[in-house]
């Protein structure tokens, strides 16, 4: 492929964000075309591809990755079934972008990172939240030194309420593997250089305390001990009436920097009744540049044989924390991350 060449790219699962990265590469990601979309529900592929002007369309993900008019996947299906699509994306010399979490155990991280290694593609993950401006520009900072020795750390995420969805139909332990490992991910690369040691994790079902007794969890702070001292602290919640909201803080010697305020815009309202400002109802709104700017750089990867800026091991180290963060909870003790990566 030359600097020149549009980088094909296909959809594999057309559910919401699914339709997110497709609309975005189909209409916004410089030099990237949506060449194709999979999924295995009749007729989803179809709508999301004539919605966008996609060529092709299927209910087999196989399908997609028999065809030499496609450079790049997007694996945006359900968690469960991540793994063993980036390994056949990989066997079939496709690049593969997939959305978090890569793989719910260590094992299956390992076999992801090992099929993309051998066969020679790029392997990014979706942890959009480093390409937000805020989140580059704290980064920027911590290193810059102008955070100095980091002391403290902060990352939340609450999803925005009310919470409507039914209990029994998420997976038991979601709040770690995919609500909060986008904490993990952001506390590490905001702590560059460290590495996390121990976890400590208390989760409740505050929200929907109806369901607890059947394993549901909607609300969790862990906290994490990192090997240069640091000490940092993750949270979550499922119901955030005010809107989406991310944030994350660094503390150091040197000063604080800040990320995320939960505005979706720097609008604010003066009016009899106070001020007011605006909030998103949806991650696609409150992240817009940053999804833009992680599928730009999963382009830009694959037309620069470059490696991405997101890896699969970095996917790794953030669902290490989660898997901890688990057995913290089931233990309710301390839990050293050397236990669970043994
Ligand atoms: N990075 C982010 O901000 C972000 C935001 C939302 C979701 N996600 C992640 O994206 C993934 C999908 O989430 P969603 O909210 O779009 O879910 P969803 O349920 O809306 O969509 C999933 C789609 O995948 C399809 N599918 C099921 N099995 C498949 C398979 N084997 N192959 C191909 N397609 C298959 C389903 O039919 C469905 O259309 C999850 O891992 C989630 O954690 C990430």
């Amino acid at each position: 492929m030359t600097v020149t060449d549009t980088v094909r790219l296909a959809t594999i699962g057309a559910g919401r964000i699914g339709g997110n990265h497709a609309g975005l590469v189909a209409r916004h990601v410089p030099g990237a075309a949506l060449a194709a979309v999979a999924d295995p529900v009749p007729g989803a592929a179809e709508r999301l591809a004539a919605s966008l002007g996609a060529p092709y369309a299927t209910t087999d993900p196989a399908a997609v990755l028999g065809r030499d008019d496609i450079d790049g996947v997007l694996i945006t299906a359900p968690a469960r079934a991540h793994t063993d699509l980036v390994v056949a994306a990989a066997a079939a010399g496709k690049h593969v972008f997939v959305e978090k979490p890569m793989a719910v155990t260590l094992e299956d991280a390992d076999r992801a990172i090992a099929a993309a290694r051998d066969a020679g593609v790029v392997l990014q993950v979706g942890f959009n939240r480093r390409f937000a401006p805020g989140f580059a520009a704290a980064r920027a900072a911590v290193d810059d030194g102008r955070t100095g020795t980091p002391q403290l750390l902060r990352s939340l995420t609450r999803d925005p309420g009310p919470f409507t969805a039914d209990p029994a139909r998420i997976p038991r332990w979601t709040i770690f593997l995919e609500t909060l490992i986008h904490d993990f991910d952001t506390l590490c690369w905001l702590n560059p250089g460290a590495a996390p040691v121990r976890v400590h994790a208390t989760a409740d079902a505050l929200i929907r305390p109806d369901a607890k007794a059947d394993g549901h969890l909607d609300t969790a702070v862990v906290t994490i001990r990192f090997d240069n001292g640091a000490i940092a602290t993750a949270e979550a919640s499922f119901s955030a009436l005010y809107g989406y909201d991310v944030r994350a803080e660094v503390f150091g010697s040197g000063g604080m920097v800040t990320a995320g305020s939960g505005r979706s815009t720097d609008m604010t309202y003066y009016g009899p009744e106070g001020m007011h400002a605006d909030t998103a109802r949806r991650d696609t709104d409150l992240l817009r540049p940053a999804y833009l700017a992680e599928l730009t750089a999963f382009a830009d990867a694959i037309r620069h044989q470059a490696p991405p800026p997101v890896t699969g091991h970095d996917a790794r180290r953030a669902l290490a924390i989660a898997l901890a963060a688990i057995r913290s909870v089931e233990t309710a003790a301390p839990v050293d991350l050397a236990e669970v990566t043994a």
